[in-house]
């Protein structure tokens, strides 16, 4: 039983919403609803703030001029729902609140409806309250009330619809493909699916509509998009989840350049849904460049390039031989402690790199050099200068890249470290690139063999193609990355739409014909009925809201999602099942 009176909804409608009053709509006649936002009692007079999606208005109940109405508004708590009319009046100049829109008006009730009451919520409604994750995810629906959850949800709707009407305009059909289907091949582990007609046959969940959309341009369509859920059973991080949204496009007889222009026309759209301006083209760095400046196949532009140095230091034995030596700047640190240098110096042995932290007693030693390394970098007395090198062998089939991307963690590790100081890492500075020409292959150190570095579908590099079987390790495929701060947003490639070729890059990846045949046949069949050349590209909507929202998880830019552990708090997903399912999937648990 409900502990105050409940009013019916009936028919009454609202007139306006809780965000559209103004000071020029003084004596109109309004009815709001919503909930109970904060209740202030002061005797003869009662303040609530009443919240919708839209906004918030104050309410007055006087209790001379409407004794009844008054006495009801004494009922109401935080969270309780319901509808007001009255008569909207200017608040007095004392009165006013700068901080709402609405702040300069009043509705004063003549009418109250308790539409529902609420329990006394697990958090209040305020975003600068400090609410633990796992009750906000829990009570994720309450949560999901407070101004900031509000704003990126909202936020996320407009960045799709975006997409939509940008894609739509430049002719994409959008086009929906299976969730219930075999295994797709981006290398994380597949969530399956029993199949009750077929006892110990199961579907997997698809890690994305790869194959399916290249179907699709065989098929004729020329042009698809989707905005699609995967999924992937992996390793969770602030941004990952096993179910993710991406945007998700291909088409037919595209140059890599046809792509760029497609997806950056559609970031600048969809940036201006977010109320960001971004400039295009974007810049482009090759792999191999953006890891001899960064370090990094997704380099983080608002913290300044590295420097590969060891031609000036030759003999000098600061690195191994034949790989970089790195200076690397952090612009503005001030100085720095003995304690702060030892811990970035920690950081880098831990990755196997040689730091030389000391730039007084490197400068010392080699004057010189350290001059020219002041000159390409553009170091001053108020910046951190850093060298490193690689303290072990040179092993591994690329053994540079492993020193370089060594580098890159300790290059951002320093900015990160001095970001209090100077606001390096501006989170409302979008800096977007292009990565391109990625390797194809990266060498599985367990496996001993080669893995397709993107998925085993992406073009070679037509200078590269007879590198295939006699070189892997320099093969660059057509591929690329869009790139935003630091994140890899996106990545896609031209796609092979030869049989033969594709033969020739599952023989690389050692992958019999058989196999082949197993996992793909439908896909390998397709190629032999008139398969255009093709290509496209998948950009992770989630990660995509996250940062244009400032927000550092994806987790609060998806409404409901997963904890860090793959659980639903909420819904208390994955639980178990009768045991009556199971018999009839034919499936039964093996107790550990
Ligand atoms: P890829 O596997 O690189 O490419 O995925 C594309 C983008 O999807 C996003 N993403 C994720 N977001 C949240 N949680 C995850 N677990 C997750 N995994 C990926 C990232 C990523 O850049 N089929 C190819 C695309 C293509 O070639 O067209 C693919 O899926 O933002």
């Amino acid at each position: 039983m409900p502990s105050v009176p409940l009013d019916f909804l009936g028919d009454l409608r609202r007139t306006h919403t809780c965000g559209e009053l103004r000071a020029s709509d003084a004596g109109k006649k309004a009815l709001l609803m919503g909930w109970v936002h904060r209740r202030r009692d002061l005797g003869g007079v009662i303040f609530i703030h009443l919240r919708d999606r839209d906004g918030v208005t104050q309410l007055v109940f006087h209790e001379d001029a409407e004794p009844a109405v008054h006495q009801k508004a004494e009922l109401l708590a935080s969270e309780y729902v319901i509808a007001a009319e009255g008569t909207l009046a200017l608040r007095t100049a004392e009165n006013i609140n700068p901080a709402i829109p609405t702040g300069e008006v009043e509705l004063v009730v003549e009418k109250l409806w308790i539409l529902n009451e609420s329990r006394t919520p697990p958090f209040p409604m305020e975003d600068n309250v400090d609410v633990k994750e796992d009750a906000r995810l829990k009570y994720r629906y309450v949560d999901l009330r407070r101004p900031r959850m509000q704003h990126n949800i909202i936020l996320r709707s407009k960045m799709a619809y975006a997409v939509r009407q940008e894609l739509t305009e430049q002719g994409f059909l959008e086009i929906e493909t299976p969730f219930l289907t075999r295994s797709t091949p981006e290398g994380a582990r597949d969530y399956l699916v029993p199949a009750r007609v077929s006892p110990g046959n199961f579907y997997a969940l698809p890690q994305s509509p790869q194959i399916f959309k290249q179907l699709l341009m065989v098929a004729g369509f020329e042009k698809y998009f989707q905005i699609v859920r995967c999924f992937r059973d992996e390793d969770l991080r602030a941004d990952r989840q096993p179910e993710f949204t991406q945007i998700d496009l291909e088409m037919s007889f595209p140059q890599q350049e046809t792509i760029y222009q497609v997806i950056e026309r559609m970031l600048k759209a969809v940036a201006k849904a977010a109320g960001c301006e971004i400039e295009i083209p974007l810049p482009r760095l090759t792999y191999a460049e953006a890891l001899r400046s960064y370090g990094s196949d997704k380099p983080d532009l608002r913290l300044p390039p590295f420097h590969c140095v060891e031609d000036l230091f030759k003999g000098e034995n600061l690195t191994t031989e034949g790989l970089p030596l790195v200076a690397i700047r952090v612009p503005k640190t001030g100085p720095v402690s003995r304690k702060e240098r030892d811990e970035l110096k920690a950081f880098g042995q831990e990755r196997r790199l040689r730091v030389f932290d000391d730039a007084k007693r490197l400068e010392r030693d080699f004057p010189a050099a350290m001059a020219e390394v002041r000159a390409r970098t553009g170091a001053t007395d108020d910046d951190l200068l850093m060298l490193c090198g690689w303290s072990g062998d040179a092993k591994g089939q690329r053994p540079e890249e492993t020193m370089l991307l060594a580098a890159g963690h300790l290059r951002l590790q320093a900015g990160q470290k001095y970001n209090d100081r100077h606001q390096l890492l501006d989170p409302k500075d979008f800096r977007f690139l292009w990565v391109v020409d990625f390797p194809m292959f990266e060498w599985d150190e367990e496996e001993s063999r080669w893995n397709a570095a993107h998925h085993p579908f992406t073009s070679v590099h037509d200078e590269d193609l007879d590198k295939l079987t006699t070189d892997p390790a320099h093969c660059r495929a057509k591929s690329y990355d869009v790139v935003l701060n630091g994140t890899e947003l996106g990545s896609g490639s031209i796609r092979i739409h030869r049989r033969d070729v594709q033969a020739q890059v599952f023989a690389a990846l050692g992958l019999s014909d058989e196999e082949a045949r197993h996992k793909f046949g439908f896909l390998l069949d397709a190629l032999e009925y008139g398969a255009p050349p093709h290509g496209g590209i998948a950009l992770g909507l989630d990660r995509l809201v996250m940062l244009l929202a400032g927000e550092t998880s994806i987790r609060d830019v998806i409404p409901f999602p997963k904890t860090a552990k793959g659980t639903d708090l909420m819904c208390e997903a994955p639980s178990d099942v009768p045991e009556r399912a199971l018999r009839e999937l034919g499936i039964s648990i093996r107790k550990k």
